[in-house]
Order: structure tokens, then C-alpha cells, then sequence
């Protein structure tokens, strides 16, 4: 579930209450959540918790309340979905997602979401069981939308029958499944397989305005998620402050400090190739002052200590059938310093480039790298744009 996207849509019924705890289960798990509501489901949960709750704006409206901002956001939310979970789902929305009505946020973004939907209906028992109900359920699922069944027991209506919402932890399973399945349905050289990229730089502070990092944008480790993607890989990228956006495809996992970026790519070590190019400090100050350093002249020495070498602590509890890449920035010795790396951290392949080098290394929308694996082998690459680098390592590697 990490950083995956969900786009859970709220519709009027008395089960709104419940959908509090799913965005919660999402969270908890690592996912992204924003919410949309149906104007009637604001009577039964706020926006204010469900905003909260998902730390991202509630969309209700499908024009925004100020006339000159944008009225898109219906295009934009279903196209960065992974999933949308609508749940519950009342009669009244179903009939509308069944019929192409979109007179809200809701039942618009519907219509322009390109990813698989879970739709969860909840409703009086003979709302559920009527006909009408079930010929529009029919002609959803015809389109490939995932359908929970109501759950049988007592009913808002004091009958009892078959209307009621799932829990939400057995909402949130069959959205893991789904989620698991879409994934594994990709096709590709690396359909299937699990490829984890680091990018960009880390910021180790050393009081609260002053930082030590290094000129890393991010692009090549962005490009090289983004080949994966392409490839059918479920991709996870891990990165430090960028100002990119996010590949298709991509799960992308934030972080700012070394110490961060170890803990994301442990949860990920399952991966069946990784690609670490981050440019991770290697060191950090010893200390980190919580109050702004003066320049009154009393210390102007900075005690550092070294962060963790991630790629080397990978390198160390590599599994067999793991292929792990490390990139080498150097500027004397090249092959000499990159082939020690390459044995030093265990690793299959080592691309080594030089900032030196004119269209090569940080801030450039090229690079030249000299490829080497483990077997001893050496392709050296001409200068080509970051894309068609990450497209030839990529097809390497794969
Ligand atoms: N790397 C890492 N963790 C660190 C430092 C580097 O995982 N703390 C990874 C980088 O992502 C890269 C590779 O190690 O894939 C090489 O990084 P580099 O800084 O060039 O190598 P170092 O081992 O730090 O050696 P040196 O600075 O002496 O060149």
C-alpha cells in the first residue's frame, strides 16, 4: 500500500461514518488519500474529519467556490488515482455512476478516473435488492468496476437484511488485492518484478536554517524510475528533496535525511533490483544545534560524523536473486575507484560518471557513464540525454 494512491469517494448514507476508519487504515498503511463527497455525504461525516483524517483538501464541488480558480480538478484526481474505493456507495449513486451522470465531484471524477474501481454498496435492504439496484450494480461491473457485496445483519431502519457496509478492514484488504493484481497485470520486460530507485540528494541539518547537501536534481534516478515503469516494473522511488514530478506508474516515498532514506529502502529490501542513485551525504554533523548558529565567532568548527552507507549495508544481506546498482561519481581514477565500489558494496553493476565532464553528472539534462559489472565487464555509453541513459541502463540491467 505504500504511496499508493486512493481516491475514496463518499456517498449520502448513515455508513459514511465508518469510511473515518478506512482513511485511517490507508494511512496507517503508507497510502495517499484524498477524499471526495457527495453533498448529502457532508450530512453524516464532515469534510473537516475527513480532511484530516487525510491530510489532503475534500473535494465536494465540481466548480470551486471561488469562480476564478480552477474547475479541472475532476480530470486531475482521476487521473492520479490508482484506485477509487466508493464506499459506501448509495442507491442514488449508483444509479448515477450507471447512467454517466456527473452533477458533483463525486460522479465526475468517476467518469475520468482511468484506474480500477471499488465500488461499496450501502443501502436499506430492499433499496439493495430492488431491480433498479441491481441492474445498475450489473452494469458497473460489466465496465470492470469491483463490486463488494452488502453485508446481511441489522439495518439504520431497524430491519434486517442485506444493505450493510463491509468493515472497513475488509474494504481495505480487497483494495490491497486489487491494487496487487493491477499490478502484476502490467506487461513489460519487468512486468512482475519489483524495482527500487533512489534519486535526488539528502539534506542533513545542522541547525534549523543550514543544511549539508550537494548539487543532485534528482532527474537521472527520475528517469530511471520512469524507464522501470515502462517496463511493466512496480516501481517504488525513494527521494530526497526534488523539485520533480513524480513518474507514472511510480510509487514515490519522500525523505530528507540519510538516516530516512535507510529506513524507506529497508521496507522495500525485497525488491528484485535496486538502482541507488542517490547522492546520499556521507556525512552529518554530530550535533544539530536547535537554536540558529550566531556569527559571534565563538565556534566556527563543525564536528561531522559519517551517515550509513546504504548501499553497502544492501550489499552485505543481498539475497541471490537480487540485482543490486550503485552509482560512482568520480573525478580521478575512474575505473580504478568505481570497480573497488563495485566490490567493496557486493554489488552486479557500478555506472560511473564524471561531474567533470562536459554534459555529465549533476544539473545536466545529459550524462555520459561508463558501465561495469561484477563479471568485468565495461560498456561505456556515449553522451546522450538522461532518458535515453536511463532507457540503455535499464535495458542492461533487465
Ligand atoms: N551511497 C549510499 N549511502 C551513502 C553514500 C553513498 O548508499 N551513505 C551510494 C550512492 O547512492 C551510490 C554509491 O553509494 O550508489 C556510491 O556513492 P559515493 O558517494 O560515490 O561513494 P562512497 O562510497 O561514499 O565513496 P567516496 O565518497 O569516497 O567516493
Amino acid at each position: 500500500m505504500t504511496a499508493r494512491r486512493i481516491l475514496l469517494g463518499v456517498s449520502g448514507g448513515i455508513a459514511a461514518y465508518k469510511t473515518a476508519e478506512l482513511v485511517r487504515l490507508f494511512k496507517k498503511a503508507g497510502a495517499e488519500v484524498k477524499v471526495v463527497m457527495t453533498p448529502d455525504a457532508t450530512r453524516f461525516v464532515t469534510p473537516l474529519t475527513m480532511g484530516t483524517l487525510s491530510e489532503n483538501e475534500v473535494f465536494i464541488e465540481i466548480f470551486p467556490e471561488n469562480e476564478s480558480g480552477s474547475w479541472t480538478k475532476h480530470v486531475s484526481l482521476g487521473l492520479w488515482a490508482d484506485l477509487f474505493v466508493v464506499a459506501p456507495a448509495t442507491a442514488q449513486t449508483l444509479s448515477k455512476l450507471a447512467s454517466g451522470a456527473c452533477d458533483s465531484m463525486l460522479t465526475a471524477v468517476a467518469l475520468t478516473a482511468r484506474c480500477p474501481s471499488l465500488l461499496c454498496p450501502a443501502m436499506d435492504h430492499d433499496m439493495y435488492v430492488h431491480a433498479a439496484t441491481s441492474n445498475n450494480l450489473e452494469t458497473l461491473r460489466a465496465r470492470g468496476a469491483f463490486v463488494m457485496e452488502a453485508e446481511f445483519g441489522e439495518l439504520a431502519s431497524g430491519l434486517v437484511g442485506q444493505g450493510r457496509l463491509p468493515e472497513p478492514q475488509a474494504i481495505f484488504d480487497r483494495a490491497l488485492e486489487i491494487l496487487k493484481a493491477a499490478s502484476l497485470a502490467k506487461t513489460g520486460p519487468l512486468a512482475g518484478k519489483k524495482v527500487l530507485v533512489t534519486a535526488g540528494p539528502t539534506r542533513e541539518a545542522i541547525d534549523p536554517v543550514r543544511y549539508i547537501s550537494n548539487h543532485s536534481t534528482g532527474t537521472m534516478g527520475y528517469e530511471l524510475a520512469r524507464s522501470a515503469a515502462r517496463r511493466g516494473a512496480d516501481v517504488v522511488l525513494v527521494s530526497g528533496p526534488t523539485s520533480l514530478e513524480t513518474p507514472k506508474d511510480v510509487r514515490r516515498i519522500d525523505v530528507v535525511t540519510a538516516a530516512e532514506m535507510h529506513q524507506a529502502v529497508k521496507e522495500h529490501v525485497d525488491a528484485d533490483i535496486v538502482i541507488m542513485v542517490a547522492a546520499v551525504a556521507d556525512y552529518a554533523a554530530a550535533t544539530v544545534s536547535t537554536s540558529k548558529i550566531k556569527k559571534d565567532g565563538s565556534n566556527r568548527t563543525l564536528q561531522l560524523e559519517p551517515t550509513v552507507d546504504i548501499l553497502a549495508s544492501l550489499g552485505a544481506s543481498k539475497s541471490s536473486g537480487q540485482l543490486l546498482v550503485g552509482f560512482a561519481l568520480e573525478t580521478d581514477n575512474q575505473v580504478e575507484n568505481a570497480t573497488d565500489k563495485l566490490n567493496r558494496k557486493n554489488l552486479d553493476w557500478i555506472i560511473l560518471n564524471n561531474p567533470k565532464e562536459d554534459g555529465a553528472g549533476f544539473g545536466t539534462g545529459t550524462n555520459r557513464v561508463t558501465l561495469l559489472s561484477k563479471q568485468g565487464k565495461v560498456i561505456e555509453l556515449p553522451k546522450m540525454p538522461k532518458d535515453e541513459v536511463a532507457e540503455a541502463i535499464l535495458e542492461l540491467v533487465s
